[in-house]
Order: structure tokens, then C-alpha cells, then sequence
């Protein structure tokens, strides 16, 4: 079969509705892609083995040398080169192609600009040069690039959500199993909010793979100590309080926040099926007050824009959403009262900090796919 000679590829970032910071810790997660996208253009040049990269906004020329990729010299770089390296260990059949990104999804926001340049370029790639991989695959290779290129040890969620997102559903998926659910979104008349703090994050700054060693490290004692299969889905209240002392306090409240979090997703995604949006919010409310004080990964941006909502009956829940020190929370609000609460939060936020909030609303959308 002949591949296409010019193709484009969407690629959206994505939502978490709960289920924050444990993909890496064998929990649930409740993602959802959304309707902004990273547009990838891609068409072969005929060279055996030399790319280029332009990304819109960036005014230098990535050129790709496939038998010595390097690391690039820009932070994109490392996105478009690992997943092109993690592609290589599986298969040599892409050549010389000619790539243009631009992307419509915010960076540095907590909505996972990077998953989306991940998957669509190895989803395009995947096309262009009908290298056969399955949806699983182009997840994992997002993924390992991540880990291997740019040094975040991120868990599965993000590459997941942007592939197999589906519209007007979130996936509830076991990270331990992989096994996924489609679950209907219905939250009329409220919707999804996010309020941009404008704060950016930097996951590979360090703080995320010190959490994922400290959950790591906390995991590994309480095994030892009762004699269980290393995951945190056979770890227990009783078995946590028991250890607090040989565990200290931060993996104390590390693996505290972990054990909590894996059973409010599922809380929540009952309350969900049984469209209990009040009850969906408090768990959202707690699921941050986690954040916050036992995992510390909220910044006071963020602390101060979920405190401003909880005095707005209009707003069921919100959150600080993703890895965290930054980016966007997520609220759940009525839909007569978006622009007075957006209005009121804006104020406040540039009165506090002095920094001009931003926003959008989103909805669950399909996964990466072909534009044309
Ligand atoms: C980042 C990571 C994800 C996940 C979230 C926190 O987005 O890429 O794997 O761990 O943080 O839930």
C-alpha cells in the first residue's frame, strides 16, 4: 500500500477529572482528551536519513540525522528526538520526512502539551511510513521518551488520554492492569473550567521524580514489613498508620495521600455514573487539599484560586490539575455563572499576585487522529 505523501495529525492535550499523581503508583485515573490540539504536518523528503523539524513559533530549523540523533539544543527538541529514538529501538523504517508543529495547546499549563507532541508525532511517523504500531505502542513510546529523553519519570496517563480519548467521555483506566472503561460524561448544567494561573510548571525541574522516589522508597518498607506484593493497591490505613514512624512523616504522608486518592477515584466515578455532581466536587475539594499538604505539589497560585471557589455555590468542585507548582486547576461550575465567577477570580487573582489569569472551557474529545 502506498502511504500518503502530505498528512496532518491533531493531537489534543487532556483533562483529569481525579486520580492526581498515581498512574505512577498503580492507581486509577480519570483522563479525558480535549479540544486543543498540537497540529503535526508530515511528509517524506525522500533522504535516507536526514528530517526537519520546524515548530511555528520557534524561528530555527530542527534538523534530524537519523543514524546520530543527538539531544537537540531547545527544550521541544528533546520531545521530537526521543520519541524518534524510541521509535528506531522497534523498527528502521523511517526515512528522511519534513515535519511542521504548531500547537494550540497551552504549555507549561498542566494540560500535557508534551503527551500531545508525543503521540502525534509518533502517530504520524506510524502513518507516514505504515509502521504497524498499535495504539498501546505509540503510548509507550511517548512515554519512554519522556523518561529517557527528557527525564521525567512520568506515569502512563498523559499519552493514554491523548490517544484513546474519546468525545463527550472520560476513561477511568487501572494503571496497574491497563484495563480502561469508557465512562459518559453528563455533567449538565454544569461544565469544565480551567483557570490558568499562568504560572508554568517544569516537571523535569526535579520535584516529580523526587515524589515518584519518595512513593517508591515508602512502597518498598511497607512490602518488606507485611509480606505483600509490592503495589499500593494491597497497602492499607491500618498497615500505613502502623509504619508512620519507620516511614517518617513526608513518605508517611506521601503514601498517605496515594492510598486516599486510589479510593476517591473510584468514589468518584460512582458518583459520576449517578450523576451526584455535588458529591463528584467534594471529592475534587479533597483530592487538592491532598495536593496540597501531603504530596505538596500545589503552589499558592493555585491553593488561592480552588480557596476563592469553595465561597462560590455556582462551583461544585475544583482542583489544581496534572503534575502540579503551577498550570491550570479545574473547576466544576454552573453554566449561568461562568463569566460572573471567571470575572470575580480575575480580579482577585491580579489583585493577589498581580498576574493576569486566563481560561477556557473543555469538554472530552477524541484522541489523536488524522486531520487529513
Ligand atoms: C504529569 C505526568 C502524569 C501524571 C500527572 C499527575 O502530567 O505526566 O503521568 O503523573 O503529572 O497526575
Amino acid at each position: 500500500m502506498n502511504s500518503p505523501t502530505e498528512i496532518i495529525v491533531a493531537s489534543p492535550g487532556r483533562i483529569n477529572l481525579i486520580g492526581e499523581h498515581i498512574d505512577y503508583n498503580d492507581g486509577f485515573v480519570l483522563p479525558a482528551a480535549i479540544d486543543k490540539h498540537i497540529y503535526i504536518t508530515l511528509k517524506k523528503n525522500g533522504h535516507p536519513s536526514r528530517g526537519a523539524v520546524m515548530s511555528k513559533g520557534f524561528d530555527h530549523t530542527l534538523t534530524v540525522d537519523l543514524n546520530n540523533l543527538g539531544r537537540g539544543t531547545e527544550g521541544w527538541h528533546t520531545y521530537v528526538l526521543g520519541v524518534i529514538n524510541e521509535i528506531q529501538k522497534i523498527t528502521t523504517a523511517v526515512k528522511g520526512f519534513d515535519c511542521h508543529i504548531e500547537s494550540k495547546v497551552p504549555v507549561g499549563s498542566g494540560v500535557s502539551s508534551s503527551a500531545a507532541l508525543e503521540c502525534g508525532l509518533a502517530f504520524g511517523l506510524n502513518e507516514l511510513f505504515d509502521l504497524g504500531l498499535d495504539k498501546w505502542q505509540l503510548i509507550k513510546i511517548g512515554q519512554r521518551a519522556e523518561h529517557d529523553f527528557v527525564g521525567t519519570k512520568c506515569g502512563i496517563m498523559d499519552q493514554f488520554a491523548s490517544v484513546m480519548g474519546r468525545a463527550g467521555h472520560s476513561m477511568l483506566l487501572d494503571c496497574r492492569s491497563l484495563d480502561f472503561e469508557y465512562i459518559p460524561m453528563n455533567l449538565a448544567p454544569y461544565r469544565l473550567l480551567l483557570l490558568n494561573t499562568n504560572v508554568e510548571h517544569n516537571l523535569s525541574s526535579g520535584e516529580y521524580n523526587v515524589r515518584r522516589q519518595q512513593c517508591e522508597e515508602g512502597l518498598q518498607l511497607l512490602a518488606n514489613r507485611f509480606n505483600i506484593e509490592k503495589s499500593f493497591r494491597n497497602v492499607t490505613d491500618e498497615m500505613l498508620k502502623k509504619s508512620k514512624t519507620e516511614l517518617g512523616q513526608t513518605r508517611y504522608d506521601r503514601c498517605s495521600y496515594v492510598v486516599e486518592e486510589i479510593q476517591r477515584v473510584l468514589k468518584a466515578v460512582a458518583a459520576l455514573k449517578e450523576h451526584q455532581l455535588d458529591k463528584f466536587g467534594q471529592l475534587m475539594y479533597q483530592t487538592h487539599e491532598g495536593l496540597t499538604k501531603k504530596y505538596e505539589v500545589s503552589c499558592p497560585e493555585l491553593d488561592f484560586l480552588v480557596a476563592l471557589s469553595k465561597n462560590e455555590p455556582a462551583v461544585l468542585g475544583a482542583r489544581m490539575m496534572g503534575g502540579g507548582f503551577g498550570g491550570c486547576t479545574l473547576n466544576l461550575v454552573h453554566e449561568d455563572a461562568i463569566s460572573a465567577f471567571v470575572d470575580k477570580a480575575s480580579i482577585a487573582y491580579k489583585n493577589e499576585f498581580g498576574i493576569d489569569l486566563t481560561y477556557f472551557q473543555t469538554g472530552p474529545s477524541q484522541g489523536t487522529s488524522l486531520v487529513h
